[in-house]
């Protein structure tokens, strides 16, 4: 599978770049390309350090979209919408993955504090900018600092929601992927709007305890 990373020269996307190039081919974007191939030979660079021969590239964040099979929308929440306004027409029919959190921090407020978008949750927004793709919405709870140490299994359930059942199994088995990672198909997309605001309290715990990276886990099933 192609994946594109758009904005995966941040630490979420690096994290979740590093995780997938293992079995996929990645595509990280950026608005320069120059940054999206700095990134791509970073993620390279580390993997082969572990004996992988991965198959990254970068390029600006329209061809990424052009060429993901599955696109990642890797960009803080504020940015979203003005980064994918253009990009429709490469979007149409894709499963595009919305793992924003939408967190005060766009106003210059606090990152403990949630500040949904008027659609309920940045899934949900995405799904009303690109009706032709398969917005599932995923990854919002796990720490990119998790996700990037590859000497340890991710402790992490994702909880995944989306419209589309085809679409949200494909995301499902990729984050399983991922070592100690559980996927948990949550129903619909505007379960969104629940699981984007739990990550405002992780990151508060993280606050508070002085914690790298809290993450979730459910229990009783
Ligand atoms: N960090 C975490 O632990 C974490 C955990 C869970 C969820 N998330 C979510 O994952 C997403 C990415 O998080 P992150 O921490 O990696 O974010 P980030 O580093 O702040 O931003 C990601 C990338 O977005 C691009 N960007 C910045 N400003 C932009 C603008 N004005 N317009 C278009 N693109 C812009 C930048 O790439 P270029 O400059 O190369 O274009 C940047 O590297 C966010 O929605 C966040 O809520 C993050």
């Amino acid at each position: 599978m192609k994946i594109a990373i758009l904005g995966g020269t941040g630490e979420q996307g690096f994290g979740l770049a590093l995780r997938f190039a293992k079995n996929h081919e990645v595509i990280i974007g950026s608005r320069k390309k120059e940054r999206a191939e700095d990134a791509a030979e970073k993620v390279k660079s580390i993997l082969k350090e572990r004996g992988i021969d991965a198959n990254v590239r970068g390029l600006e964040n329209k061809d990424a979209a052009k060429e993901g099979d599955i696109v990642i929308l890797s960009l803080p929440y504020e940015y979203t919408l003005s980064t994918i306004k253009d990009l429709k027409e490469h979007l149409d029919g894709k499963i595009v993955v919305s793992i924003g959190v939408p967190l005060a921090t766009a106003i210059g407020d606090k990152p403990t504090r949630p500040l949904p978008p008027p659609q309920g949750s940045v899934a949900e927004m995405v799904q009303e900018k690109l009706k032709n793709s398969k917005v599932v919405s995923a990854f919002q709870n796990v720490c990119c600092r998790a996700l990037e140490d590859l000497d340890n299994p991710v402790d992490c359930d994702i909880l995944v929601c989306g419209d589309d059942e085809e679409a949200k199994k494909v995301v499902m088995e990729l984050a399983e992927e991922i070592e100690g990672v559980r996927a948990i198909d949550c129903g619909e997309l505007e379960m969104s709007r629940i699981i984007e605001q739990i990550t405002p309290l992780l990151i508060k715990l993280n606050i508070k305890y002085k914690l790298k990276g809290t993450g979730i886990r459910i229990t009783g099933f």
